[in-house]
Order: structure tokens, then C-alpha cells, then sequence
């Protein structure tokens, strides 16, 4: 903990690193030392820090206007849920600020649709989730958490969840039943240490929800917007499901903004009065978030992270037995798994950011890396050459 942060509540365990500016894929702290980023802020960062039409989106909005309520229209929003809608080939937006919310606004959004189109009994609409997943940190979000820590004394929960094996359709299709009105699910499980299900479990989901009349809610708040190497994950299996849940570099990783984008006989449920956010849809917001749209419909991102990943992937591959047991990733995107024998992910991450590389462990033995989608290839190559040099260091 640096002085500055005793009045700082304990809810993270930060690397001992102050950041005080970014660039590109790279930050530099207050004593002036660089870093290469590859957390990119959890891929709210996928298009780098400060990116310049990123930036001049904000900077000529903050000399408009950035806040109006949604008492009044604003000259952003409408065309904001325009291009948004169209990247996703729906017909509704749904602003919200945070992830968090998003997936709060999808289950509402969802039992309501369960009640007043399915004909589900008052109170009884259940949403069948995955094991590990990780979809927030409101009350009811981590009321269907697996993790102790996100649980634990922090009940009573909210009830009408059901948790079934991640990857196992068959599984999910047994779960289903009269009071069912949803799935949620993560296309790839990011906070449980990129978890991919096997190519036919989404597909299959699909095929499922579809023939039971219950709603597939993919949330791509981490696995969107070009990490994986195309605009959604669910692209990368073939897979439209009937809501997406947006945030994070939704953003640009300069403001929080999330959405819940669908069609109309979904979210057109929601009537004046019945959901809202002082915040959602503020003109500041959503300046940003055209303006990160507009990055993703030229397509460069996408294939940027794309090509960038298989170089990330075969190299982190060739680790293997070398001090990592397993690696898992798609497009920009990898978990890799530390032999336990030889350290712990956070010991990695430590001498990782001493050799100026910044990655996040999770779950006690994975790292994760999740450059921005910017980041130069040579540097993602010394990058990986770092983690090299640290496992050679430990097994030493
Ligand atoms: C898949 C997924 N959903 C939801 C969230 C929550 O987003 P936020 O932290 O903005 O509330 C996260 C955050 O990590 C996430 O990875």
C-alpha cells in the first residue's frame, strides 16, 4: 500500500506499482520506469491508453455537454445505439454505466420478458447460469457466484438462479424447465482463467434456448470488442445470442458505459418509469462509445488481435513443461497456468513487472495477458521473452 491509499478501502491487492501516465500499450509510474501493459485494465483498455480518436471523442464532448439525465434526448445517445445496434445486427440498446449493471439490467430485462411474453407464473422465472462464472459484483450477481470470496457474508441472496457444470450442454438442457426464462452465460470465462468451452457447447446452447423459448444472454463484457480476435466471441463460434452484455472497452477506457443490446420483442419490454440510470446514455458516454464503434467497423482491431494472438499463443505454448502446465487463449487473450511447484502467479506477476511487464494473476497459478490490441508486435514477443526469463529464473 503506497501512503497515498491508507484511506484506501481493502478490496484489491495491487501490485506495488503507481501508475501516473499511459501510452499506446505502455504506462509509465511515478518514478518514471515503463511498463508494458498486459492487463490493459481487465480489456477495458483493448484499444490503448489514450487513443487519439478516443480521446478527441471525449475532449470535444467535455466542451459540449456531458450530462443531461435521460428527462431530455441528447445529440449523442441516438446515434451511439444507432451504430451500436448495427455492430451487434440488433435493433435496441439498453445504456447502463458499468458491467455490473449491464447484467443486472439483462436479468430484469429477462424476467420481465419471461412474465409478460412467455407466460411464466408472477415471481417464479428462473436464469440458469455456469459454474465459475463471473458476471459482477452487485448483490444479486454474486447471489449465483461460486467463489467464497465473492459470496461470503455478504447474504442473504437473492434466490432464482441455478448453476449448472460450464461446457456441458447436456447438463444445461436438463436444467431447463417451465420457470426457466434465461441462460447466462461468459462465450469464454475470463475472471475463472479463460475458460473455453468445448467449440459445440455454445452452439448447442443455442439450439436449446431456442427450442425451449428461453432467452441465451451472452456476456461479452471481457470477451467482446475485438479481444478474441473478432467483435464478439459468440462470432468466433458462429453463435447469435438473443442479448449481448456490453462493457468495459465499450468505454474506450476512458469512461464506463455498458449496454444491453437485443431486439425489440426483448427489450422492448421495459416501459417508461420501469428501469434507469442517472448516468446511462450521458452524452459523454456516449460521444466515447460511437467513437469506439467506429474503431471496431473498419474491422482493424479485430483482425489486429487476431493475428497478434496466434503469435502470443504459439509462443506461450512453447512454455509449457517449461515451468507452465497449461495454456488456454483466444485472439489477444491467454491464461497460462504457473506450475505450482516452482511459484505462485502473484510471485510471477512480481518479477514480471521488475523486468517493466504488468499481468494479473488469478486463481492462485494463472496469469493472464491481455495487452491492449495497439501493442507492437516486437513488444509482445519481449514481453513474452520476460516471462521466459523469469520461470528460467525460478526453476534455477
Ligand atoms: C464477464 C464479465 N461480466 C461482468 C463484469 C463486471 O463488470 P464491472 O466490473 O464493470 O461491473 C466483468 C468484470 O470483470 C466481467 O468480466
Amino acid at each position: 500500500m503506497t501512503s497515498t491509499e491508507e484511506h484506501l478501502a481493502h478490496n484489491y491487492h495491487p501490485l506495488e506499482v503507481t501508475i501516473a501516465t499511459g501510452d499506446g500499450a505502455w504506462v509509465t509510474d511515478v518514478a518514471g520506469k515503463r511498463y508494458l501493459d498486459c492487463l490493459a485494465a481487465y480489456s477495458a483498455v483493448n484499444f490503448g491508453h489514450g487513443h487519439p480518436a478516443l480521446i478527441a471523442a471525449a475532449k470535444a464532448q467535455l466542451d459540449r455537454v456531458t450530462l443531461t439525465s435521460r428527462a431530455f434526448h441528447n445529440d449523442q445517445l441516438g446515434p451511439f445505439a444507432t451504430v451500436l445496434a448495427e455492430l451487434a445486427g440488433k435493433d435496441m440498446v439498453l445504456p447502463m454505466n458499468t458491467g455490473a449493471e449491464a447484467v443486472e439490467s439483462a436479468i430484469k430485462v429477462a424476467r420481465a420478458w419471461g412474465y409478460r411474453v412467455k407466460g411464466v407464473p408472477a415471481d417464479r422465472a428462473t436464469i440458469i447460469v455456469a459454474d465459475g462464472n463471473f458476471h459482477g459484483r452487485t448483490t444479486t450477481v454474486i447471489s449465483f457466484s461460486n467463489d467464497p470470496d465473492a459470496r461470503a457474508d455478504f447474504g442473504p441472496y437473492t434466490p432464482g438462479f441455478v448453476s449448472v457444470p460450464y461446457g456441458d450442454a447436456a447438463a444445461l438442457e436438463a436444467a431447463i424447465d417451465e420457470t426457466t426464462v434465461a441462460v447466462l452465460l461468459e462465450p469464454i470465462q475470463g475472471e475463472a482463467g479463460i475458460v473455453i468451452p468445448p467449440e459445440s457447447y455454445l452452439p448447442a446452447v443455442r439450439e436449446i434456448t431456442r427450442r425451449h423459448n428461453v432467452l441465451f444472454i451472452a456476456d461479452e463484457i471481457q470477451s467482446g470488442l475485438g479481444r478474441t480476435g473478432a467483435t464478439f466471441q459468440c462470432d468466433n463460434v458462429g453463435v447469435v445470442p438473443d442479448l449481448y452484455l456490453l462493457g468495459k472497452a465499450l468505454g474506450g477506457g476512458i469512461v464506463p458505459v455498458s449496454a444491453v443490446v437485443g431486439n425489440a420483442d426483448i427489450l422492448g419490454v421495459l416501459k417508461p418509469g420501469q428501469h434507469g440510470s442517472t448516468f446511462g446514455g450521458n452524452p459523454l458516454a456516449a460521444a466515447v462509445g460511437l467513437a469506439v464503434v467506429e474503431l471496431l467497423q473498419t474491422g482493424q482491431m479485430q483482425e489486429r488481435a487476431r493475428m497478434l494472438g496466434q503469435k502470443l499463443q504459439a509462443r506461450l505454448r512453447a512454455l509449457i513443461g517449461h515451468g507452465v502446465l497449461e495454456v488456454r487463449g483466444a485472439g489477444l487473450w491467454a491464461g497460462v497456468d504457473i506450475d505450482p511447484a516452482l511459484a505462485t502467479g502473484r510471485h510471477v506477476c512480481e518479477l514480471l513487472m521488475a523486468r517493466g511487464v504488468l499481468a494479473k494473476d488469478t486463481h492462485g497459478s494463472t496469469i493472464r495477458f491481455a495487452p491492449p490490441i495497439v501493442v507492437e508486435a516486437a513488444d509482445l514477443d519481449w514481453a513474452v521473452d520476460q516471462l521466459e526469463a523469469v520461470l528460467q529464473e525460478l526453476a534455477a
